[in-house]
């Protein structure tokens, strides 16, 4: 795509726009123009604090103009908001003249859309005006505006007193047994670098504890642990155990909020893992299939069956760890309405505490994407129907919505949910999504997200990565002193961001 840009440096936002109409787009401004090349224009300007933008759009003989506006008003002050809303009323407008499309999001796009709510709930706003907002200032549709003002008020209701002093800890096991069609997560898979494992395990209980210990010196209390993947359930037996117990060493683990093990993968899920998972303490798991549909696991390269989920999840039923949680993804290749609502339907009679809802996001780095470059879609099929049976559904199952987050180049521009029957939210999921407190990540492609707020009552957060691959990270801690200096380094950092100004 050609994409110019005059007057703002809102380029992220417009590119995520663009991408709504045009999912899977590269952007550039010097290629060279060809009739399945679409070419946008943007221009921004302002005057007397109103925000004034000017669009036009060319795919092949189409060309369309649009303009949109934003003035400071009683319920939007802030200047990026009000540019970031003029940008959008002309870029959706330009695309439903030129596509006839309309995205049920409207133009949330690039931000979180329960942190746009929680702006408008902090001035006052009831739900019905937050909703109203929703729909008529960020173009929403009625349905979606509903949803987001549902998940950021039981995300209040959940955060309410809540001590200052908390902080979580993400543990990262990024290894799976093969790697699924639709994936992009940076994970080692297959037979042949599993070995890697034993050493990646010895490295990563050394950074437990001392992220752990850091953790302590500084007088945080530890809220939640959330050992993520991947595929968590990827360690054997001896190696889970031994990853468990060095965290039952660093925290009493009957003090945390929450202790969730992913697992995930229901063939790497076996009765002694979760009676090991319990007895140390963990309080929630997943067993994810995707979907319950054979053929659709076979597209998606899932290599398990759908007996191999029910198999999994009656050991975790029965194991004693009190939530459980499902996974599944609507719009997947090869699914339909029909299929994802047999899905829903099975996995709500198991009764599942959580339940996560993901639409199906089309990943540069997926082999799904290399097998097949038409997998985009803006509209999605039935995509729509499914997404809007699983909140039909899951609402008359008794669960609400918890917490949900959206993703680019989702099939149909829709969003991903989480639900819970009510008082079984899971805490992790919520800190991570509204940037509640700090959360420290160990182990390869970790990020540790550090959050405080200054004097003056503003949040500040810095992010501290980890490296993304385990070679990497290995490499790292390889030599023992590099590994040390390492780790001091990063509790010289997290110091100095507390302790600064
Ligand atoms: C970090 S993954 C790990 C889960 C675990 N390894 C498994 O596969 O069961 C968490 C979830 O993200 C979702 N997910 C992964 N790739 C996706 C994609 N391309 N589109 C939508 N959801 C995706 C899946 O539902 C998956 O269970
Ligand atoms: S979906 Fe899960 S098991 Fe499959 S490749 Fe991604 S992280 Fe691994």
């Amino acid at each position: 795509m050609i994409l110019r840009i005059k007057g703002t440096d809102t380029q992220y936002y417009i590119q995520t726009l663009c991408l709504i109409f045009f999912p899977g787009a590269h952007f550039s401004e010097s290629e060279k123009p060809a009739p399945d090349v679409p070419e946008i224009e943007v221009s921004v300007r302002k005057e007397d604090g109103t925000y004034m933008v000017y669009t036009s759009m060319k795919l092949g003989a189409k060309f369309v103009e649009a303009t949109g506006s934003a003035v400071p008003s009683e319920d939007i002050k802030d200047e990026k908001r009000l540019e970031k809303i003029a940008i959008g009323r002309a870029i959706f407008s330009a695309g439903k003249a030129l596509l006839g499309y309309t995205n049920p999001w409207g133009i949330l796009t690039g931000v979180r859309p329960t942190k746009v709510a929680n702006e408008i709930i902090k001035t006052g706003a009831g739900v019905q005006k937050t909703r109203r907002i929703l729909r008529d200032e960020y173009f929403l549709n009625p349905k979606k505006a509903a949803l987001v003002v549902s998940v950021a008020n039981t995300e209040n209701r959940v955060l309410k007193k809540l001590p200052d002093n908390l902080c979580s800890v993400y543990i990262s096991i990024p290894f799976c047994p093969s790697r699924c069609a639709y994936c992009s997560f940076i994970s080692y898979a297959g037979e042949k670098l599993l070995p890697l494992l034993e050493s990646y395990l010895e490295t990563l209980l050394l950074d437990v504890r001392h992220t752990f210990a850091m953790i302590e010196r500084r007088g945080l209390r530890v809220a939640t642990v959330y050992i993520g993947g991947g595929t968590p359930t990827v360690l054997n037996e001896k190696q889970l155990a031994r990853l468990l117990d060095t965290v039952g060493r660093c925290v009493d683990v009957s003090s945390l909020m929450e202790f969730t093990l992913e697992a995930g993968r229901p063939d790497t899920i076996t009765e002694e893992k979760l009676s090991i998972a319990y007895a140390h303490g963990v309080t929630r798991i997943s067993v994810n299939p995707q979907t319950l549909n054979e053929d659709v696991l076979k597209t998606i390269g899932r290599r398990h069956t759908v007996d191999d989920f029910y198999r999994a999840y009656d050991i975790a039923a029965r194991s004693g760890i009190p939530d459980v949680n499902v996974d599944l993804i609507a719009g997947l290749t090869g699914d339909s309405f029909a299929g994802f609502s047999h899905t829903l339907d099975r996995v709500l009679e198991l009764a599942p505490s959580n339940l996560t809802v993901h639409t199906f996001a089309v990943k540069r780095a997926s082999n799904i994407l290399r097998e097949n470059n038409k997998v985009y879609s803006i509209v999605g099929g039935d995509v729509g129907k499914s997404v809007e049976y699983s909140q039909l559904r899951t609402k008359a199952s008794g669960y609400i919505p918890y917490y949900m987050y959206r993703q680019k180049n989702t099939v149909g521009n829709q969003e991903n949910v989480g639900y819970a029957k009510e008082g079984r939210e899971a805490y992790y999921n919520i800190f991570m999504m509204e940037e509640i407190h700090s959360i420290f990540g160990v182990g390869a492609g970790a990020v540790t997200k550090l959050i405080r707020k200054t004097e003056g009552g503003k949040q500040q957060i810095q992010r501290i990565f980890t490296p993304k691959y385990p070679y990497e990270y290995l490499r790292d801690a390889a030599a023992i002193r590099e590994g040390d200096e390492k780790r001091a380094s990063l509790e010289a950092r997290v110091n100095e961001f507390f302790e600064g100004n």
